[in-house]
């Protein structure tokens, strides 16, 4: 009988990252850690894992190992293109001897150039249930042995492993944004009181952008929202909606930045049943639902360039086809975009497209930062003072001290910071809310005022200033599970400063 000669460690990898699939929830991670186990365990130098992107019709590098950032980006293959595009498309494994020679070996990446032994490439591909999803490529030392038959098999079995992976995770993602997607649709059916009354503010910035928003209603012309996070722009979009006449229609919100780059584009403009793996029914985009009503792009910003075209074109037009499909669809919607970035600054280092840029921009909205309206800060004190009470059934005030600090903080966050600070506030007091109730990064400025505090003739505050600083930091320890960085974020401290506080109030740290 043949002995079969597999080496032990084949057993072990597959045990490995059999392990590693189902311990690891985010995958890009697991396909980190499955390459990395190929390098230990088979001293493969260099691997990759292409996924196939059925909107391109190309395989992309999504996560290699021993790869050069500049090279994994290089990793795009049309398929039938090359070797990698070969085993994608005729699902058969392959081996290039001599890939340096080899002429169907395109080297589109340029690793081979790196390497200073002789390698072989060996090509598997990634296939669930019959549907193709990628190619894992492998570099590996050439060996004496001709025959790379076990490679070739244990490859193959782990593509399986990597496949299965990819599968789940698609359904997943998909069910998610179904749900979230449910969510918004109900949520928007759900008629929002909102009204000019709700933006709060006396200062002059204020007052304009109020009557700019009465200006703007009734013309569908588009708006950007130009703003630091947490100024209102989201508020200001809602008032604009409901103001027009196109109140009573849909409302329909999109965040370009925190969707994958994959998908906005499907999000956007919606996909029919098959269009990519993963599509497995039809939907509808944003711009379909938003038909009548207006569309909120969110962080314009961060659209990605390769989708400014697309949205350029729908703007002129208000016509697109959904994905997978050739039939147009038209639609009536009012573009409402807001951005926390500077959009021209984009436009001047290429990230942003000009003519994009000037559609968006026909009647630009500026909202400045709190601390350029400090005028703003009492009055909106007293509105979520109000709103809070009410909504906790407390009667909690502030005190003259408490409001003048509030008043000289620079408010990074803006309104959506002043909001969340008085709820704490509201919450976690019973009184009057003093000087000491305020959280430690508002109050820390006040210790270097000590002229204000002198001027509250209370001998003992600086100690119970201390004491506070000291409970606030052991809080956000806790909060933050003790991860310094993010209790220092939390903090609104730097790294040094929170190392130096914990040290000066021996806080321990626990795990
Ligand atoms: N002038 C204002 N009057 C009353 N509430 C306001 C005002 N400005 C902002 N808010 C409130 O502050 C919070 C943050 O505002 P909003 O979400 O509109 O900010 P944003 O500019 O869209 O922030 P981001 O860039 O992070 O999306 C919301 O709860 C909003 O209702
Ligand atoms: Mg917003």
């Amino acid at each position: 009988m043949r002995s079969i000669n597999i080496n032990e460690n084949y057993f072990s990898i597959v045990h490995e990252v059999s392990k590693v699939l189902s311990r690891q929830n985010n995958i890009k991670d697991a396909f980190k850690s499955i390459l990395k186990l190929l390098y230990s365990y088979l001293d493969i130098p260099a691997s990759f894992i292409a996924l196939y992107n059925p909107i391109e019709n190309t395989l992309e590098i999504k996560e290699s190992f021993g790869l050069l950032k500049k090279e994994k980006y290089k990793g795009v293959f049309k398929v039938g293109e090359g070797t990698v595009g070969s085993v994608f498309k005729n699902e058969i494994p392959a081996v290039i001897y001599d890939p340096k020679e080899n002429k169907s070996f395109l080297n589109k990446m340029g690793v081979l150039n790196r390497f200073d032994f002789e390698v072989v490439f060996i090509g598997t591909v990634i296939k669930i249930g019959g549907e193709r999803l990628g190619v894992l490529g492998v570099y590996k030392e050439k060996t004496r042995n001709l025959s790379y038959e076990n490679e070739i098999k244990l490859l193959s079995m782990i593509s399986i492993l990597i496949g299965f992976a990819q599968k789940m995770n698609e359904k997943l993602e998909f069910q998610k944004r179904t749900f979230e997607e449910e969510k918004e649709i109900l949520l928007n059916k759900i008629e929002f009181k909102t009204s000019i009354k709700e933006i709060i503010g006396v200062s002059k910035q204020i007052n304009n952008l109020k009557n700019t928003i009465l200006k703007v209603v009734n013309v569908d012309s588009t708006v950007l929202l130009e703003g630091e996070s947490g100024t209102g722009k989201s508020l200001v979009a809602k008032v604009i909606h409901k103001l027009s006449n196109r109140g009573k229609e849909a409302f329909v919100g999109i965040n370009c930045a925190s969707i994958p780059e994959n998908l906005l584009e499907a999000e956007l403009f919606g996909y029919e049943k098959g269009a990519f793996s993963g599509a497995i029914s039809q939907k509808k985009g944003k711009f379909e639902i938003a038909d009548k009503g207006t569309i909120f792009l969110d962080e314009i910003g961060d659209t990605p360039l390769s989708l400014q075209g697309k949205l350029l074109s729908v703007i002129q037009e208000k016509e697109f086809s959904r994905l997978g499909s050739l039939e147009t669809i038209s639609v009536d919607v009012r573009i409402i975009a807001a951005t926390n970035k500077k959009l021209f600054e984009l436009v001047k280092e290429g990230r942003f497209r000009e003519d994009l840029y000037y559609r968006l921009n026909v009647i630009p909205i500026k909202i400045p930062p709190l601390v350029e309206r400090k005028e703003d800060i009492p009055i909106l004190i007293d509105y979520f003072l109000k709103l809070f009470n009410e909504k906790y059934n407390k009667n909690i005030q502030l005190s003259k001290e408490a409001l003048i600090e509030l008043i000289n903080y620079n408010w990074p966050g803006n309104v959506r910071e002043l909001e969340n600070i008085l709820e704490r506030l509201v919450v976690m007091n019973d009184q009057m809310i003093h000087i000491n109730h305020l959280p430690a990064y508002i109050f820390q400025k006040v210790s270097l005022r000590r002229y204000e505090l002198d001027n509250l003739n209370d001998k003992n505050l600086p100690s119970q200033i201390q004491n506070i600083e000291k409970k606030h930091i052991e809080m956000a320890l806790k909060e933050t599970g003790f991860v310094k960085s993010k209790a220092a974020r939390l903090l609104n401290l730097t790294l040094r400063q929170l190392d130096y506080r914990i040290h000066k109030y021996n806080i321990r740290l626990q795990k």
